[in-house]
């Protein structure tokens, strides 16, 4: 193949001859793939309930060529519902977007994939695959995604436990050989107010200490139904397994610790913290807490105070906040004042964008020119284990330390996926299900 005739779709396609040096790197000029813009990039999605369905809509909303042509759900009804709203004559309803987008989406019946293994076949006919299922099988989908060389959003976290990261570490530096595009959702990070004050930071001179917090009510209860086997109805009531989900900490607080260690610039070395379980009592709760308070030391003995929690009527904020020798930034005002509480800089909240438009709006543009802009997911990976870092120490109550622990070994997944095998955790005669004690549980 010379130079010239390389179109962007040998892009698009192209991750694992480059990796194996087929390809010479120079070929990833611009120039030779604006030419193949008129290629269509196909689109995979694996794991089609609430965030799949949003992120596909955005994935089709961009302004490139593309088409979703595979989808791959653990079940057949979850599935069905998301192709039905993508599919919509009319998408106002469910996403405010008028119109349809039904002419970016060509999948037959033979190209939806239901069960356990239905994420290979999907991710094979993709260029671009959006992994959005719970986080447990995060690792597995990445690390399959990029050993068939496609570009990736992949929604956060992107592990459960330390073996995970490792394996999400792995292929990642994998992906990275290969020159595959990988965007994590940590949304964020493609948020016009956080972007402008990262870019400003300094202003506030040394970080001292931080404080990011979670709280609000919680989230959706998905009760036992009649005839489920355990593993399915851990698999659809997956908030509140930590094999599945991580603990809230990991599913939802991550998004604020992420923000700390972006603006540090680092990850903590160590954790200590408390929490346990208010008002999650009963069968439909699983195993996880409703609060966590993690102080997290980073290795310049800076601190982050950390909380999040999952009880109604308690105040509610979802944030964070710096401080540093010579000001603070609040992120959620997109203010930074100086240590006697002048505004130093406001951002012009008029001027916020829709960052989960923004970051798949970013990804396609870079793919359509052959740009390999993003590699999202070694950070990805270090903020989920940030996450998992605080859960050890709460569910513990001892230090835990990030070098210990990210090398534990810590695998909290099941050894075969099947609907009739035993899930890693199992209820006792009432139903209920072991919760960690603090002093009583270790971490490893
Ligand atoms: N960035 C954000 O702000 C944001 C917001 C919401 C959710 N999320 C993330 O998106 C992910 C999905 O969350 P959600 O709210 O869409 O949950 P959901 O329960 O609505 O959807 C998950 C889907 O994955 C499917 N699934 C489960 N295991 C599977 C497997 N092994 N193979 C294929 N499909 C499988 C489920 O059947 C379900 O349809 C989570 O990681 C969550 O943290 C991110």
């Amino acid at each position: 193949m010379s130079a010239d005739k390389t179109t962007r779709r040998d892009f698009v396609k192209g991750g694992t001859l480059l990796a194996g040096g087929l390809i010479a790197a120079p070929l990833l000029s611009r120039a030779n793939y604006f030419s193949g813009a008129a290629d269509t990039i196909k689109i995979a999605l694996v794991g089609c309930g609430g965030r799949g369905t949003g992120a596909c809509l955005q994935a089709l909303l961009t302004k490139q060529n593309v088409k979703l042509v595979a989808m791959a759900d653990a079940f057949r009804d979850r599935l069905d519902s998301c192709y039905k709203q993508i599919n919509a004559d009319d998408l106002t309803e469910w996403s405010g977007n008028k119109g349809n987008v039904k002419n970016k989406i060509d999948v037959p019946e033979e190209r939806k994939f239901v069960g356990f293994d239905g994420y290979q076949k999907a991710i094979a006919l993709a260029d671009v695959v959006i992994l959005d299922t719970p986080p447990g099988f995060r690792p597995i989908h990445f690390e399959d995604a990029v050993k068939q060389g496609k570009h990736i959003f992949m929604e956060k976290p992107v592990a459960t436990d330390p073996a995970g990261i490792q394996r999400v570490l792995a292929a990642a530096a994998i992906a990275k050989q290969k020159k595959l595009n990988v965007v994590v959702g940590l949304q964020r990070h493609y948020q016009n107010s956080y972007r402008e004050l990262i870019k400003r930071k300094d202003q506030i001179g040394e970080i001292t200490s931080a404080q990011a917090w979670w709280n609000n009510d919680g989230v959706w209860v998905r009760p036992r139904q009649p005839n489920q086997t355990e593993m399915e109805y851990q698999m659809r009531n997956w908030y509140y397994f930590v094999w599945l989900c991580g603990d809230h900490i990991t599913e939802q607080h991550i998004h604020n610790l992420d923000v700390i260690n972006w603006f540090k610039g680092s990850y903590p070395v160590k954790a200590q913290g408390m929490g346990g379980r208010e008002v999650r009592k009963g069968k439909d709760f699983g195993e996880i807490f409703d609060h966590h308070y993690v102080e997290f030391h980073y290795a310049d003995g800076s601190i982050l105070n950390s909380q999040c929690r999952h009880i109604p009527h308690t105040m509610s904020k979802v944030d964070e906040m710096f401080t540093g020798t010579k000001g603070k930034i609040f992120c959620g005002e997109g203010k930074i004042t100086d240590l006697k509480g002048n505004v130093i800089y406001q951002f012009d909240m008029k001027t916020e964008n829709d960052p989960y438009q923004t970051e798949h709006d970013e990804l396609f543009a870079a793919i359509a020119k052959g740009d390999y802009k993003f590699a999202d997911a070694e950070n990805g990976a270090k903020s989920t284990m940030t996450s998992i870092l605080g859960r050890l120490a709460t569910y513990s109550g001892q230090v835990v330390e990030w070098d210990k622990a990210i090398n534990s070994g810590l695998d909290l997944h099941p050894k075969v996926y099947d609907w009739a095998a035993a899930p890693p955790v199992l209820p006792n005669a009432d139903g209920l299900y072991p919760v960690a004690t603090p002093g009583i549980t270790k971490y490893a």
